[in-house]
């Protein structure tokens, strides 16, 4: 008796951005000299605020480009903080424009690309914060396409900023990998019926939204042996 037939493998990978392929840690890292004992909190506050207002944005109907949420969610947190030096200000928004990716991204990537399978962004990030991380970490010859939410002025978890890859690719939800290292995105393409990998990447418990687990791997040199049916 044969084993009974899993669901067939995706035929494309969709990841998230800020925080799965781009290290949004690196700004504050790297001008912690600068900012000072609170730099650590300033980048977990800073990450925090800038998720909610896209959050708060979207329920309230509105839309301000991620540049502009970005850069005001930066402006709250350094008053919270106590940090108030609109040199730094500027200088912590460049380093964000030009992210260093993590040293997984780009063989996680070349062997989903070895395997075959499209790869894909899509993120809240504006097209053109997208295009310059892209670029600025060298991974533009390992990614096929960028979409961004800037495309419907709504947020993630929106269905409709998830909606933009299966328009794209032309492939059902359910035919589409979506990497994201964060619960909230994961928990949003479950609910909207894609793959979703949950990208661990701290270690975190699971959020409780009444969704089933998504399998989880801690690096993307994980993601082929996941994905592809030889493990290329
Ligand atoms: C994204 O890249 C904000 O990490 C989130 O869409």
């Amino acid at each position: 008796m044969t084993a009974p037939a899993g669901p067939p493998p995706p035929r494309a990978v969709v990841f998230d951005a800020y925080g799965t392929l781009f290290d949004i840690a690196r700004p504050t890292a790297r001008l912690a000299e600068r900012i000072g004992p609170v730099a650590d909190r300033l980048g977990a506050l800073w990450r925090t605020l800038q998720l909610e207002y896209t959050w708060l944005l979207t329920l309230m109907g509105r839309y301000r480009p991620f540049d502009v949420v970005t850069a005001d969610a930066l402006q709250v947190a350094m008053a919270e903080c106590g940090v108030g030096d609109a040199g730094l200000a500027a200088d912590l928004l460049a380093v964000y424009d030009r992210l260093d990716a993590f040293a997984d991204a780009a063989p996680g990537l070349a062997a989903i690309a070895e395997g075959g399978l499209p790869r894909v962004i899509l993120s809240n990030g504006t097209p053109a914060m997208l295009a310059g991380a892209v670029s600025a970490a060298g991974l533009g010859g390992m990614i096929d396409d960028i979409l961004s939410a800037d495309q419907v002025r709504l947020y993630k978890p929106r269905a409709e900023v998830y909606q933009l890859a299966v328009d794209r690719l032309g492939l059902p939800a359910d035919a589409i990998a979506f990497v994201s290292s964060n619960g909230w995105d994961i928990a949003g393409a479950t609910a909207f019926g894609f793959r979703p990998i949950w990208l661990n990447r701290a270690g975190r418990p699971a959020d409780r939204l009444g969704l089933p687990a998504p399998p989880e791997i801690t690096t993307l040199d994980a993601l082929s042996d996941l994905l592809l049916p030889d493990g290329r």
